[in-house]
């Protein structure tokens, strides 16, 4: 059975102390599930500290972001060796604050992508469109453009996670509607049919992210193509994302 995936982005929160001491009281509340999987992505600096926390429990460690060269003269940038010896699972791809603010392109994403799964650690793609994109009809150009275009070439299918986040629902407590995303996600399954086959898309994870709450979660999480959640502010209190992970299947 394909397990969903309950996943917590933590952006730019949470100091080392501060991460270790929520890690705790996540892993208290959080036991094993045979139909979900769950994960969280603290920031750089607290991954080391907070791999100690988690091993061995329900919580899987994932991170934000990932340069695509293995070492070199890339100030600031962090590889994929240094982060698989923390101990990540997963490592977010082109989130919208990626391309939004620091300008990745999806031409840099691939290469992210690529990185990622070739160290044997699985990419979680983003993709979305802006309120702009939508309101002007072209939701699905984009969408398709930066699925197409972030994946071209990429030989391992079997890795990856795509998520579907429209910027104009991230942290600004608008979502799509489950049957809006649900129309998203089930064109997006049918693109990956198109670039890898068929049964390999049906395997594949593809989360909804953007304004997930305690109190959206179960009907988002009744949609078919629907598998699993990107979870940003509500991920950063035990409670609402405790609840988020107790979704009602
Ligand atoms: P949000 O963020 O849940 O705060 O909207 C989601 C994300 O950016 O991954």
């Amino acid at each position: 059975m394909k397990k969903s995936l309950i996943a917590g982005n933590w952006k730019m929160y949470k100091t080392p102390k501060e991460s270790v001491e929520f890690a705790k009281e996540l892993v208290k509340n959080t036991g094993f599930h045979d139909d979900r999987d769950i994960l969280i992505c603290p920031p750089f600096t607290s991954l080391l500290q907070v791999s100690e926390v988690v091993s061995g429990t329900a919580l899987k460690l994932g991170a934000q972001n990932v340069c695509f060269e293995d070492e070199g003269a890339f100030t600031g940038e962090i590889s994929t060796g240094m982060l698989k010896e923390t101990g990540v699972e997963y490592i977010i791809c082109g989130h919208s604050e990626r391309r939004n603010i620091f300008g990745e392109t999806n031409f840099v994403v691939n290469k992210k992508v690529r990185k990622t799964a070739e160290a044997g650690i699985n990419p979680i793609l983003c993709v979305g469109e802006k309120l702009e994109e939508r309101e002007s009809g072209k939701a699905f150009e984009v969408i398709s453009s930066q699925v197409r275009e972030s994946l071209e070439g990429f030989k391992q299918p079997e890795m990856i996670v795509v998520a579907y986040e429209p910027v104009w629902a991230i942290g600004t407590g608008k979502t799509a509607t489950p049957e809006q995303a649900e129309e998203v996600h089930a064109f997006i399954r049918n693109l990956l049919a198109e670039l890898f086959d068929k049964n390999l898309s049906e395997s594949i994870i593809i989360l909804y992210g953007g304004s997930v709450k305690p109190d959206n979660i179960d009907s988002i999480m009744l949609q078919k193509n629907i598998d699993g959640v990107l979870v940003g502010g509500a991920s950063l209190k035990v409670d609402s994302f405790t609840r988020i992970i107790d979704y009602k299947a």
